[in-house]
């Protein structure tokens, strides 16, 4: 299988570094042999159609800024719609930084993929949250798939849970926390007695919140996710637009003590009922959903099954590369399934 990878982050690296280390039993297990023949950095790309050679990658952007640099097979300001455009593969593999203003360039790479024929896996919420049902027809109407498993809880599998593990059953109801930053701050005022602004830079003294912490504490990240699961897994057709979004900002050490009276904790939870909303509110300590730290958990309500809670961590490279291939290996074996019909 020919991938194209569009972003040579911390994500496109650690996918591209699972599937040489553990090449030999990705064959032999899935019967999957990937070639990754273009790689597109900010500054160019690289190709080589016979599959590129990850360690040199590796070394090129780190000694060089830019795999574009390489001497043999480098292609200094080649922009990832040229490679997309000009280049033979089967997947792109689209792990550009999210935009949830604008959705760019994320969104064109994808409908540029679909347009040339080409299946999508992408880890940017950007252009799903703003545009997840018309790029599933899109992707339906080029007879291609679209997979997004990284988005949600990044490696624990989320989206795959309702949709897989509870096929045939119906979600009548979710509630999650989806973002890892507010999480831990949340829990962080909780154990400690400190201050939203005190357990903020802590949150970035460790890495977990961005400089602009805005998309985690506002609520704009958990917003993206709740519409992404919105449209997969319930069939709703939504965009961010629909979410009713609150975010942290003005959870005080005050409202947390006052939940902690009646043995509860407060948690930024998104959930979808007949409405979409994220809001920071009070739970009991004794809820499935009361986890610490920068951990997600999702609680399903289903028709048959009941209720139930998947817990695991939401960020992370080699988490989030772990989801990618899921979906490369779920595309594979849709297609096939279709070559057998
Ligand atoms: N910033 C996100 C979080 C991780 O804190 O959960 C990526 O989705």
């Amino acid at each position: 299988m020919r991938i194209i990878l569009v972003g040579w982050g911390v994500v496109g690296q650690s996918f591209a570094k699972i599937v040489t280390y553990r090449k030999k039993e990705l064959a032999e297990m899935y019967g999957f042999c990937p070639r990754i023949v273009a790689i597109v950095d900010q500054k160019g790309a690289v190709l080589n159609t016979k599959g590129l050679d990850i360690e040199q990658m590796l070394f090129l952007k780190n000694e060089k800024g830019t795999i574009s640099a390489c001497n043999k097979d480098g292609h200094p300001y080649m922009s990832a719609l040229e490679v997309i455009e000009s280049v033979e593969a089967e997947v792109i593999v689209e792990v550009t930084p999210t935009n949830i203003e604008t959705a760019e360039p994320g969104l064109s790479y994808i409908k540029n993929a679909f347009r040339t024929g080409k299946h999508v896996v992408t880890t940017n919420k950007g252009p799903l949250a703003l545009a997840l049902p018309a790029l599933t027809e899109l992707a339906d109407h080029n007879n291609v798939y679209l997979r997004f498993s990284g988005t949600v809880g990044a490696g624990t599998p989320i989206l795959e849970f309702a949709k897989k593990c509870l096929q045939g059953d119906k979600i009548n109801s979710v509630r999650g926390i989806l973002n890892g930053t507010t999480n831990y701050i949340l829990s962080e005022m909780d154990k400690k007695n400190i201050t939203f602004n005190v357990a903020l830079k802590a949150a970035q003294k460790l890495g977990f919140a961005e400089a602009d912490p805005t998309m985690d504490v506002d609520g704009y990240d958990a917003a993206a996710k709740l519409v992404i699961m919105a449209n997969w897994i319930m069939e709703k057709k939504v965009t961010i637009k629909d979410v009713k979004i609150e975010g942290i900002r003005d959870v005080s050490s005050k409202d947390l003590e006052e939940a902690k009276k009646k043995d509860c904790t407060i948690k930024l939870i998104g959930s979808i009922n007949e409405n979409l909303k994220v809001e920071p509110m009070q739970i009991s300590k004794h809820d499935p959903l009361a986890v610490d730290g920068a951990l997600n958990a999702v609680t399903y309500v289903s028709e048959s099954a009941g209720e139930q809670t998947i817990i695991g961590l939401g960020a992370g490279g080699m988490e989030t590369a772990s989801a990618v291939l899921r979906d490369i290996l779920d595309i594979k074996q849709n297609i096939a399934n279709k070559m057998m019909e």
